[in-house]
């Protein structure tokens, strides 16, 4: 069974309303213009989609931040390079990022669902979440971790309600591995020197990562990729940022061995 897992392609652009300017999108509009746009190199993601189409993988996931600020013309800039993966047959699963669900703004709500939807084939809808899938024998866990938060921080939380949706679901028999899939790290080392950045309401979702009710958590908003993984590489995977570092990750799972193994594909 293989995965190809990429993420954070922070396509970007200018306001594209009057109101732009005076909501979060004015700071992530001047953060694309003076640093992200140069970072950010699209023709990766292009990359990253021909290496997919090549490979065959069962799935791809993509854990987010496919925009700057969650406008619609920013999502209009990755749809047809996504396109092809997604018309392939190859089941694409994408989790919204921070970057994603930016403002309460009805355009940019709308652009985040629209694009969901899309993505998924209208197997799923951005309100459906948080929902379990599987394909080749792995169960998949999608959950929604993203939603606007105030100007100077990039907040992610587990409500509640999704907590105890993945405490019930994980208290079901499990006999194929159990991946979760969302834009944030579960697993925060430094809650403190990350505070602006960091997720919050993960504790039972790091219980069940320790008791192995979930084997693998895949994410992405940190753009340096990592991996985190005891020997039988269950843990967590960050696959970077696709456009800043060119990477992505290749997970394969071998039912023989019950291991996960993990490759780094440079683009
Ligand atoms: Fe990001
Ligand atoms: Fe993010």
């Amino acid at each position: 069974m293989r995965i190809v897992h990429f993420s954070d392609p922070h396509a970007g652009g200018g306001a594209e309303d009057f109101f732009a300017y005076f909501d979060k999108r004015a700071v992530g509009v001047f953060n694309y213009k003076f640093r992200r746009q140069f970072r950010h190199d699209l023709t990766k993601l292009s990359r990253a989609v021909e290496y997919i189409l090549d490979a065959k993988p069962d799935v791809a996931v993509c854990t987010g931040d496919l925009t700057s600020t969650g406008q619609p013309g920013e999502f209009e800039k990755v749809r047809p390079i996504l396109a092809p993966l997604r018309d392939s047959g190859i089941p694409l699963l994408y989790l919204p990022g921070n970057h994603d669900c930016y403002v309460k703004r009805a355009k940019c709500v709308g652009a985040v669902r629209e694009m969901t939807a899309y993505l998924s084939k209208d197997d799923y809808r951005f309100t459906d979440l948080p929902l379990q899938r599987e394909y080749a024998n792995v169960e998949f866990l999608l959950l929604n971790t993203s939603r606007p938060s105030n100007l100077l921080c990039s907040w992610g939380f587990v409500d509640k309600r999704d907590a105890k949706w993945v405490g019930n679901v994980c208290e079901e028999p499990k006999n194929t591995p159990r991946i979760l899939l969302s834009h944030y790290p579960m697993i925060e080392e430094h809650p403190i020197l990350r505070m602006r950045h960091r997720l919050f309401g993960q504790k039972r979702i790091l219980e069940l990562m320790n008791k192995k009710k979930i084997d693998l958590s895949l994410c992405g908003h940190v753009h340096k990729p990592y991996l985190k993984v005891d020997s039988t590489g269950r843990g967590e995977c960050c696959a970077g940022s696709v456009s800043r570092n060119g990477s992505m990750v290749e997970i394969d799972y071998s039912p023989e061995t019950d291991q996960f193994t993990f490759r780094t594909v440079t683009l």
